[in-house]
Protein backbone atom coordinates (compact mmCIF):
# COMPACT_ATOMS: atom_id res chain seq x y z
CA UNK A 1 0.00 0.00 0.00
CA UNK A 2 1.65 3.47 -1.17
CA UNK A 3 1.43 5.69 2.03
CA UNK A 4 -0.50 8.23 0.84
CA UNK A 5 -3.20 5.61 -0.05
CA UNK A 6 -6.16 5.67 2.32
CA UNK A 7 -8.67 3.13 0.80
CA UNK A 8 -7.54 0.22 -0.99
CA UNK A 9 -9.40 -2.78 -2.69
CA UNK A 10 -7.72 -6.07 -4.58
CA UNK A 11 -9.98 -7.83 -6.87
CA UNK A 12 -12.90 -6.99 -4.45
CA UNK A 13 -16.13 -9.05 -6.08
CA UNK A 14 -19.44 -9.34 -4.97
CA UNK A 15 -21.51 -12.36 -6.03
CA UNK A 16 -25.49 -12.61 -4.76
CA UNK A 17 -26.10 -16.50 -6.11
CA UNK A 18 -24.74 -15.70 -9.58
CA UNK A 19 -25.00 -12.45 -10.00
CA UNK A 20 -21.77 -10.52 -10.26
CA UNK A 21 -22.53 -7.03 -8.30
CA UNK A 22 -18.89 -6.04 -8.27
CA UNK A 23 -16.22 -8.19 -10.64
CA UNK A 24 -12.70 -7.70 -9.58
CA UNK A 25 -12.41 -4.01 -8.20
CA UNK A 26 -8.81 -2.57 -8.13
CA UNK A 27 -9.68 0.70 -6.21
CA UNK A 28 -7.14 3.32 -4.86
CA UNK A 29 -8.37 6.86 -2.98
CA UNK A 30 -5.04 9.22 -1.90
CA UNK A 31 -5.85 10.46 1.77
CA UNK A 32 -6.99 13.67 1.23
CA UNK A 33 -8.58 13.16 -1.92
CA UNK A 34 -12.62 13.96 -3.08
CA UNK A 35 -13.41 11.15 -5.12
CA UNK A 36 -16.09 11.01 -7.37
CA UNK A 37 -17.65 7.25 -7.92
CA UNK A 38 -20.12 7.31 -10.71
CA UNK A 39 -22.39 4.90 -12.14
CA UNK A 40 -25.80 4.29 -13.49
CA UNK A 41 -28.38 2.61 -11.25
CA UNK A 42 -27.56 -0.86 -9.92
CA UNK A 43 -23.75 -0.65 -11.65
CA UNK A 44 -22.30 -1.40 -7.47
CA UNK A 45 -21.74 1.31 -6.10
CA UNK A 46 -24.14 1.18 -2.82
CA UNK A 47 -22.37 -2.35 -2.75
CA UNK A 48 -18.55 -1.79 -3.01
CA UNK A 49 -19.19 1.14 -0.10
CA UNK A 50 -21.16 -1.64 2.15
CA UNK A 51 -17.81 -3.88 1.40
CA UNK A 52 -15.72 -0.65 2.10
CA UNK A 53 -17.26 -0.69 5.70
CA UNK A 54 -16.98 -4.27 6.23
CA UNK A 55 -21.35 -4.23 6.37
CA UNK A 56 -20.75 -6.54 3.55
CA UNK A 57 -18.81 -9.44 3.14
CA UNK A 58 -16.61 -9.72 -0.31
CA UNK A 59 -16.99 -12.65 -2.25
CA UNK A 60 -13.34 -12.69 -2.91
CA UNK A 61 -10.65 -9.60 -3.01
CA UNK A 62 -9.85 -7.99 -0.38
CA UNK A 63 -10.21 -4.35 1.20
CA UNK A 64 -8.07 -2.03 3.20
CA UNK A 65 -8.60 1.16 4.77
CA UNK A 66 -5.96 2.89 6.29
CA UNK A 67 -4.39 -0.29 5.84
CA UNK A 68 -6.88 -2.22 8.21
CA UNK A 69 -9.14 -4.97 6.88
CA UNK A 70 -13.05 -3.40 8.07
CA UNK A 71 -14.17 -7.19 8.05
CA UNK A 72 -11.46 -7.87 10.85
CA UNK A 73 -10.74 -4.34 12.74
CA UNK A 74 -14.75 -3.33 12.52
CA UNK A 75 -14.29 -1.05 15.67
CA UNK A 76 -11.18 0.70 14.25
CA UNK A 77 -12.33 1.33 10.81
CA UNK A 78 -15.68 2.38 12.15
CA UNK A 79 -13.60 4.71 14.25
CA UNK A 80 -12.14 6.14 11.13
CA UNK A 81 -15.05 5.93 8.57
CA UNK A 82 -18.44 8.50 8.60
CA UNK A 83 -20.79 6.64 6.77
CA UNK A 84 -24.02 8.70 5.18
CA UNK A 85 -26.28 6.45 3.67
CA UNK A 86 -28.78 7.28 0.89
CA UNK A 87 -32.06 7.26 3.05
CA UNK A 88 -30.72 8.33 6.76
CA UNK A 89 -32.86 6.68 9.82
CA UNK A 90 -33.59 9.17 12.51
CA UNK A 91 -36.05 8.94 15.35
CA UNK A 92 -38.56 11.64 14.16
CA UNK A 93 -39.71 12.48 17.68
CA UNK A 94 -35.86 14.02 19.00
CA UNK A 95 -35.23 17.17 18.15
CA UNK A 96 -32.41 17.99 16.63
CA UNK A 97 -30.21 18.79 19.75
CA UNK A 98 -30.87 15.62 20.90
CA UNK A 99 -30.68 13.27 18.25
CA UNK A 100 -26.72 14.75 18.19
CA UNK A 101 -26.73 14.18 22.06
CA UNK A 102 -27.97 10.30 21.46
CA UNK A 103 -25.48 9.50 18.75
CA UNK A 104 -22.28 11.68 21.05
CA UNK A 105 -23.18 8.54 23.41
CA UNK A 106 -23.51 5.84 21.24
CA UNK A 107 -19.78 7.31 20.11
CA UNK A 108 -18.40 7.04 23.78
CA UNK A 109 -17.96 11.54 23.85
CA UNK A 110 -17.49 12.83 27.30
CA UNK A 111 -20.68 14.39 28.65
CA UNK A 112 -18.74 17.56 29.40
CA UNK A 113 -17.79 17.98 25.83
CA UNK A 114 -21.16 16.73 24.00
CA UNK A 115 -22.82 20.40 24.42
CA UNK A 116 -19.41 22.39 22.83
CA UNK A 117 -19.64 20.11 19.91
CA UNK A 118 -23.20 19.69 18.95
CA UNK A 119 -23.34 23.97 18.71
CA UNK A 120 -19.97 24.12 17.14
CA UNK A 121 -21.64 21.20 14.35
CA UNK A 122 -25.47 23.24 14.29
CA UNK A 123 -23.48 25.67 13.11
CA UNK A 124 -21.19 24.17 10.81
CA UNK A 125 -24.09 22.56 9.11
CA UNK A 126 -26.78 25.63 9.38
CA UNK A 127 -28.77 24.38 11.30
CA UNK A 128 -28.72 26.48 14.03
CA UNK A 129 -32.21 27.85 14.00
CA UNK A 130 -33.45 24.47 13.99
CA UNK A 131 -31.75 23.36 16.55
CA UNK A 132 -35.27 22.42 18.56
CA UNK A 133 -37.81 22.02 15.57
CA UNK A 134 -38.35 17.72 15.99
CA UNK A 135 -36.15 15.60 13.06
CA UNK A 136 -39.92 14.62 12.14
CA UNK A 137 -40.65 18.00 10.84
CA UNK A 138 -37.37 18.46 9.43
CA UNK A 139 -37.55 18.51 5.55
CA UNK A 140 -35.43 16.32 3.05
CA UNK A 141 -32.09 19.06 3.22
CA UNK A 142 -32.46 19.84 6.89
CA UNK A 143 -32.12 15.87 7.45
CA UNK A 144 -29.00 15.70 5.34
CA UNK A 145 -27.51 18.22 7.08
CA UNK A 146 -28.34 16.29 10.20
CA UNK A 147 -26.89 13.16 8.99
CA UNK A 148 -23.58 15.22 8.18
CA UNK A 149 -23.53 16.39 11.79
CA UNK A 150 -23.95 13.67 13.38
CA UNK A 151 -21.56 11.73 10.83
CA UNK A 152 -18.84 14.48 11.93
CA UNK A 153 -19.54 13.66 15.90
CA UNK A 154 -16.59 11.37 15.71
CA UNK A 155 -14.31 13.20 14.26
CA UNK A 156 -14.26 10.70 11.10
CA UNK A 157 -10.80 10.93 9.01
CA UNK A 158 -13.04 9.17 5.85
CA UNK A 159 -16.56 10.32 4.70
CA UNK A 160 -18.60 8.26 2.62
CA UNK A 161 -21.74 9.70 1.10
CA UNK A 162 -24.34 8.22 -0.98
CA UNK A 163 -26.53 10.48 -3.15
CA UNK A 164 -26.03 13.32 -0.35
CA UNK A 165 -27.81 15.95 -2.31
CA UNK A 166 -30.71 13.59 -3.72
CA UNK A 167 -34.09 15.57 -3.40
CA UNK A 168 -32.71 18.57 -2.31
CA UNK A 169 -33.03 22.13 -4.22
CA UNK A 170 -30.12 23.53 -6.53
CA UNK A 171 -29.24 26.14 -4.16
CA UNK A 172 -29.24 23.66 -0.81
CA UNK A 173 -27.72 21.19 -2.78
CA UNK A 174 -24.66 23.26 -3.87
CA UNK A 175 -24.64 25.02 -0.42
CA UNK A 176 -24.22 21.00 0.84
CA UNK A 177 -21.43 20.22 -1.87
CA UNK A 178 -19.59 23.35 -0.70
CA UNK A 179 -19.97 22.26 2.89
CA UNK A 180 -18.37 19.00 1.57
CA UNK A 181 -15.62 20.43 -0.18
CA UNK A 182 -14.70 22.72 3.00
CA UNK A 183 -14.71 19.76 5.67
CA UNK A 184 -12.14 18.33 3.16
CA UNK A 185 -9.73 21.74 3.05
CA UNK A 186 -10.23 22.32 6.49
CA UNK A 187 -10.37 19.19 7.96
CA UNK A 188 -8.44 17.26 5.39
CA UNK A 189 -11.10 14.60 5.40
CA UNK A 190 -10.83 12.93 2.68
CA UNK A 191 -13.95 12.05 0.91
CA UNK A 192 -16.28 9.29 -1.39
CA UNK A 193 -18.78 10.42 -2.93
CA UNK A 194 -20.94 8.25 -5.00
CA UNK A 195 -23.62 10.55 -6.74
CA UNK A 196 -25.59 10.83 -10.44
CA UNK A 197 -24.93 14.70 -10.04
CA UNK A 198 -22.04 15.06 -12.41
CA UNK A 199 -22.39 18.94 -11.76
CA UNK A 200 -22.01 18.77 -8.65
CA UNK A 201 -19.07 16.02 -8.79
CA UNK A 202 -17.31 18.32 -11.18
CA UNK A 203 -17.34 20.82 -8.53
CA UNK A 204 -15.40 19.35 -5.82
CA UNK A 205 -13.59 15.89 -6.74
CA UNK A 206 -9.93 15.31 -7.45
CA UNK A 207 -10.68 12.14 -9.31
CA UNK A 208 -13.80 10.18 -10.36
CA UNK A 209 -14.30 6.47 -11.36
CA UNK A 210 -16.88 5.45 -13.90
CA UNK A 211 -18.60 1.97 -12.81
CA UNK A 212 -20.80 0.36 -15.36
CA UNK A 213 -22.17 -3.06 -14.03
CA UNK A 214 -19.92 -3.36 -11.49
CA UNK A 215 -16.40 -3.16 -13.19
CA UNK A 216 -14.51 0.11 -12.93
CA UNK A 217 -14.26 1.42 -17.03
CA UNK A 218 -12.59 4.54 -16.04
CA UNK A 219 -10.68 6.20 -12.91
CA UNK A 220 -8.75 9.54 -13.16
CA UNK A 221 -8.77 13.24 -13.34
CA UNK A 222 -11.53 14.65 -15.23
CA UNK A 223 -9.02 16.31 -17.57
CA UNK A 224 -7.10 12.75 -17.67
CA UNK A 225 -10.41 11.18 -19.01
CA UNK A 226 -11.90 14.18 -20.85
CA UNK A 227 -7.97 13.89 -22.71
CA UNK A 228 -9.09 9.90 -23.39
CA UNK A 229 -11.71 10.35 -24.91
CA UNK A 230 -11.65 13.98 -26.84
CA UNK A 231 -7.26 14.24 -26.81
CA UNK A 232 -5.82 17.29 -26.30
CA UNK A 233 -8.09 20.65 -26.86
CA UNK A 234 -8.74 23.68 -26.24
CA UNK A 235 -12.20 22.65 -24.99
CA UNK A 236 -12.64 22.11 -21.46
CA UNK A 237 -15.38 19.17 -21.35
CA UNK A 238 -18.37 18.81 -18.99
CA UNK A 239 -18.20 15.15 -17.07
CA UNK A 240 -21.22 14.62 -17.99
CA UNK A 241 -20.12 14.54 -21.68
CA UNK A 242 -17.49 12.23 -20.85
CA UNK A 243 -19.32 10.06 -18.64
CA UNK A 244 -21.49 9.59 -21.68
CA UNK A 245 -18.85 8.40 -23.71
CA UNK A 246 -17.65 5.96 -21.51
CA UNK A 247 -21.17 4.86 -21.17
CA UNK A 248 -22.15 4.24 -25.08
CA UNK A 249 -18.74 2.07 -25.18
CA UNK A 250 -20.56 -0.37 -22.80
N1 LIG B 1 -28.94 -7.59 -1.05
C1 LIG B 1 -28.95 -7.81 -2.36
N2 LIG B 1 -29.36 -8.99 -2.87
C2 LIG B 1 -29.33 -9.23 -4.20
N3 LIG B 1 -28.92 -8.35 -5.12
C3 LIG B 1 -28.50 -7.15 -4.68
C4 LIG B 1 -28.49 -6.80 -3.28
N4 LIG B 1 -28.01 -5.56 -3.14
C5 LIG B 1 -27.75 -5.11 -4.40
N5 LIG B 1 -28.04 -6.06 -5.31
C6 LIG B 1 -27.85 -5.96 -6.76
O1 LIG B 1 -26.52 -5.56 -7.02
C7 LIG B 1 -26.45 -4.63 -8.08
C8 LIG B 1 -25.74 -3.38 -7.64
O2 LIG B 1 -26.55 -2.66 -6.74
P1 LIG B 1 -26.06 -1.34 -5.99
O3 LIG B 1 -27.09 -0.98 -5.00
O4 LIG B 1 -24.68 -1.55 -5.51
O5 LIG B 1 -26.05 -0.28 -7.19
P2 LIG B 1 -25.71 1.26 -7.17
O6 LIG B 1 -24.58 1.48 -8.12
O7 LIG B 1 -25.54 1.74 -5.78
O8 LIG B 1 -27.04 1.85 -7.85
P3 LIG B 1 -27.86 3.21 -7.54
O9 LIG B 1 -27.19 4.27 -8.37
O10 LIG B 1 -29.22 2.90 -8.08
O11 LIG B 1 -27.84 3.48 -6.08
C9 LIG B 1 -27.90 -4.42 -8.54
O12 LIG B 1 -28.15 -5.26 -9.64
C10 LIG B 1 -28.71 -4.87 -7.34
O13 LIG B 1 -29.97 -5.36 -7.73
MG1 LIG C 1 -26.61 3.06 -4.60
Amino acid sequence: MDADTIIETVNLTKKYNQYEAVSNLNLKVKEGEIFGFLGPNGAGKTTTLLMLLGLSQPSGGSVKICGLDPLRKAKEVKRIVGYLPENVGFYEDLDAVQSLEYVASLNGIQKNKTEEKINELLELVGLVQDAHKKVGAFSRGMKQRLGIAEVLIKEPSILFLDELTLGLDPEGALRLIDLIHSLNQDKKITVLLCSHNLHQVQRISNRVGIMINGKMVAEGTITSLAKEKFGVGEKEYSLEEIYMEYFQEV
